[in-house]
């Protein structure tokens, strides 16, 4: 049956969370929907180093933006941000979450222990250990579930938004019955990011584009979306997980396979250069000497004190800490997304987009350490704040076929296991040209073959799988279009002809 909200926010995490206590406040109804099998199944929750505060100078905040940027990002959505940090971060954490940020243990009574990440020129991070995701977004969760105009429903995918008329008028929903509308008076995308395309994140399953990809689809601008962002320090076994920045701001060094500190040949500020120097020279040094360890005996204070949670998931895969952490690059973020401007709002009216989906024009060619939660923050509750005022309107919907219960698992997993092999193998870390041709080649075959697909029957895993290759084919083919490198987009120029 159809429904009908003021709002429509798809997605639980920060920038979600935002979005629907912006709009709340304004007195709209929200309904709030996510995939997933718990809203706090989302890669907010997993954000470890933290979220930054503007400092004691909101012009060196601004300014280590840009340069961690290589001076791509926009100077306009940067000010927008940084205007508006602190005040969101005190009004909604402190005051209306009360999150329990970390404080300092010597400084005076409640003064929050402020930390640093690679490019930031001062400590004015605020962490609750290396967990702070999840510090926030159970609370904030927590409080939309109390409010009276707030509905939240998990295991509920939104399969396409409905258009018409070059607006957006909600989404259909997978719920029990095959792609039942909702009407909206405005949707909020905040889906997050593109890990799920690798075979390597530091992002939850999932992570399969679909915001992008439904944006996309409907004809709305996205924009930057060679951006990937690879980090320096995940666990380079199995099952990676993060290891936050905030260790090598805390005093952890990178060794090579010989036992070498390498960084101080790669960049004057060392382990705490832009992220995707370090990348690039973590997987260097790994291709010439074998591996790469996070030295965590040089920290002021021990390991496991300082980085509980971290030393944890070290001793539960068996991994010797105090000998050095393997570590390897790992697909991240992405800074691109849905052209957005500094409202949220995108290309096509009555959408918006916000959180990792988004593309704002903070991040540019590569984003600084903990600002992806600050962004979510601030452009979700401006989004939401902007999105109410619009009555629904129930449009014709699209036709979704009959739900297949029978869709066959290996179609979905062999498509998946290709699309991140050739992600992996072609439009990873150090791209070329010729590699970036041969990924579209097979992306858009493999496209096509799930286009069909879905032609004849509704199941969500083929909607996830559509949005993956979507979203893979806009990444590949935006890399293959700029063939300069700049921030985390390294294109290998070939070797230069040779003059005889
Ligand atoms: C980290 O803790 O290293 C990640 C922080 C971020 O991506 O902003």
């Amino acid at each position: 049956m159809a429904r009908e909200t003021d709002v429509l926010v798809v997605g639980t995490g920060i920038a979600g969370c935002a979005a629907a206590l912006g709009a709340a406040r304004e007195g709209a109804d929200v309904l709030v929907v996510t995939k997933a099998a718990k809203p706090e199944d989302a890669s907010s929750d997993w954000a470890q180093g933290g979220i930054s505060t503007t400092g004691t100078d909101p012009e060196t905040f601004k300014q280590d933006i840009l340069d961690a940027s290589a001076g791509t990002a926009d100077e306009d959505a940067v000010d927008v941000l940084v205007d508006n940090a602190d005040a969101a971060v005190q009004d909604v954490l402190v005051r209306t979450l009360g999150v329990d940020f970390d404080v300092a243990a010597d400084g005076e009574a409640g003064e929050f222990d402020y930390t640093r990440e690679a490019a930031h020129s001062e400590e004015r991070i605020l962490h609750v250990d290396a967990s702070t995701g999840r510090h926030i977004l159970r609370p904030f969760l927590n409080h939309l579930a109390d409010h009276d105009s707030v509905e939240i429903l998990e295991d509920t995918a939104a399969l396409e938004l409905i258009t018409h008329e070059g607006r957006v008028h909600g989404a259909m929903l997978d719920t029990e019955k095959t792609g039942e509308p909702v009407y909206a008076g405005t949707t909020v995308l905040a889906t997050g990011g593109i890990g799920d395309l690798f075979g390597r994140s530091t992002n939850p399953a999932g992570s399969t584009g679909d915001g992008i990809a439904m944006a996309a689809l409907a004809g709305a601008d996205v924009a930057d979306m060679e951006f990937v962002q690879f980090h320096p320090t995940a666990y380079a076994g199995d099952d990676p997980f993060l290891l936050s920045e905030a260790i090598r701001g805390e005093g952890g060094l990178l060794r090579n396979g010989d036992g070498e500190r390498f960084m101080p040949e790669y960049h004057a500020d060392a382990e705490l250069a832009p992220r995707d120097v370090v990348a690039r020279a973590v997987q260097d040094e790994i291709d010439a000497t074998g591996e790469v360890t996070l030295d965590v005996s040089t920290l002021d204070e021990p390991f496991d004190e300082a980085f509980p949670d971290l030393a944890a998931k070290c001793e539960e895969r068996g991994v010797d800490w105090e000998s050095g952490i393997p570590v390897a690059p790992c697909e991240h973020f992405l800074c691109g997304g849905v052209d957005v401007d500094h409202e949220g709002s995108a290309s096509l009216d009555r959408l918006y987009a916000v959180g990792e989906c988004a593309r704002t024009g903070v991040h540019g060619a590569n984003r600084l350490a903990s600002t992806s939660l600050l962004e979510g923050l601030v452009w979700g509750l401006r989004a939401g704040e902007d999105a109410v005022g619009v009555e629904p309107e129930a449009v014709e919907a699209p036709e979704l076929l009959d739900r297949d219960p029978d869709l066959p698992e290996r179609f979905a997993g062999e498509k998946f296991h290709r699309l991140r092999r050739t992600m992996d193998e072609y439009v990873g870390l150090r791209r070329n040209t010729g590699d970036l041709g041969r990924a579209q080649a097979v992306l858009r075959r493999l496209k096509g073959e799930v286009d069909a697909y879905v032609r004849t029957r509704t199941a969500r895993d083929l909607y996830e799988l559509r949005n993956a290759s979507v979203t893979a084919l806009l990444v590949a083919r935006a890399a293959a279009e700029n063939t300069e490198s700049v921030g985390c987009h390294y294109v290998e120029q070939p070797a230069a002809a040779s003059q005889n």
